[in-house]
């Protein structure tokens, strides 16, 4: 783990930049983070108004180019977690680089003093609300799925429910697993957390990133190393249990598929808003 700083700063060209738009929904843009040629983390102001529960997602985006009949532009919006917990004064966001994708091709140049569009209407699963009382809470990320776990991660609620958070990542390369690492190291010295949530709160984290195409301490799938009983003998607890074990997962559409399977399989149910269970799951993209 190491501390969280800019691996490089923002250095897209003035010509890339987004222009100010003087819309009802910008805010303004306040820290830009770069960890690799396809992930970057980004904060912005938070309208007064915006109340959201941790994990949740909202639409952000960018104006689209002019049409080019009409010369009228539209709002460019995709979903997005936010990284943030609910009590932080501005919102962090943990995003993708797609270079030919609509939205992150433009996203990813913005820099400090920008303005982007934030629609102000929270939604999502992956909150406390959904799950039965446990005693263990498993978030499993792939990618950028990492993204609302890095919000409940920050939340108090997170450690006064639970007893254990096990947090998995798994991502392709090494450098894909930083913002995580970084985030939850940066845990341990951030005395207003500590004071709020209890001093050492961060020791109930058991932390497991492993990467599938790339060397590093931890190889493989996490469901595969489920399945091997390697992700459990490593970190020390016994398989997800139903009576203890509530779980959110985050991750590609395959992912998903495969690890809400294997959950059913240990006896976990699906729950929602509406009707608390043991595990939750959302998409961090759409295929
Ligand atoms: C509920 C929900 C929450 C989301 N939260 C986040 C988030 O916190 N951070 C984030 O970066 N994205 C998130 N996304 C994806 C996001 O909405 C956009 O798809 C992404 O910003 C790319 O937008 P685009 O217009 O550049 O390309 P798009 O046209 O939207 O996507 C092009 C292609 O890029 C790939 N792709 C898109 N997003 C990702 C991703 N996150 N990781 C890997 N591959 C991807 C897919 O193959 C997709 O078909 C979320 C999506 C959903 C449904
Ligand atoms: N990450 C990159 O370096 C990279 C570079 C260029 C383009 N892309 C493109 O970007 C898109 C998203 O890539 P991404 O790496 O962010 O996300 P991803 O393809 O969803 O992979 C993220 C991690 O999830 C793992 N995974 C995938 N399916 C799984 C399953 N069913 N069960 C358990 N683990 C699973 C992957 O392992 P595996 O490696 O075993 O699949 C990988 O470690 C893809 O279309 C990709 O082609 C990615």
């Amino acid at each position: 783990m190491t501390e969280m700083r800019p691996v490089t700063d923002a250095t897209a060209s003035q010509a890339d930049a987004p222009k100010k738009m003087a819309l009802p929904d910008a805010q303004t843009v306040t820290q830009v983070t770069h960890w690799t040629d396809r992930l970057f983390s980004f904060r912005v102001t938070r309208p007064a108004s915006l109340r959201f529960r941790s994990g949740e997602f909202v639409m952000i985006g960018l104006m689209g180019d002019p049409n080019p009949d009409t010369g009228k532009q539209k709002p460019l919006l995709r979903a997005y977690s936010i990284a943030s917990p609910s009590w932080d004064e501005e919102l962090e966001f943990y995003s993708i680089k797609v270079q030919d994708g609509p939205l992150t091709s433009k996203l990813q140049h913005i820099q400090p003093g920008d303005e982007i569009i934030l629609r102000p209407k929270p939604v999502g699963t992956l909150v406390h609300d959904a799950l039965l009382p446990g005693k263990r809470i498993w978030f499993f990320a792939t990618g950028t799925g990492f993204a609302p776990f890095a919000s409940l991660l920050r939340d108090p609620q997170t450690f006064e429910d639970y007893d254990e958070i096990v947090i998995t990542h798994t991502c392709r390369e090494a450098g894909e697993l930083e913002y995580g690492a970084a985030l939850i190291e940066s845990l341990k010295h951030d005395e207003l957390l500590n004071e709020v949530i209890g001093e050492g709160f961060w020791k109930k984290i058991r932390y497991y990133p492993t990467t599938t195409r790339e060397e590093s301490p931890k190889m493989g799938r996490i469901t595969d190393l489920m399945r091997s009983g390697a992700a459990f003998e490593d970190l020390g607890v016994a398989p997800l249990n139903p009576e203890t074990d509530r779980a959110m997962i985050c991750g590609n559409l395959a992912f998903n598929l495969e690890l809400k399977e294997m959950l059913e399989e240990y006896g976990l149910e699906e729950g929602a808003n509406s009707d608390p269970k043991h595990y939750v799951v959302e998409k961090a993209f759409l295929d």
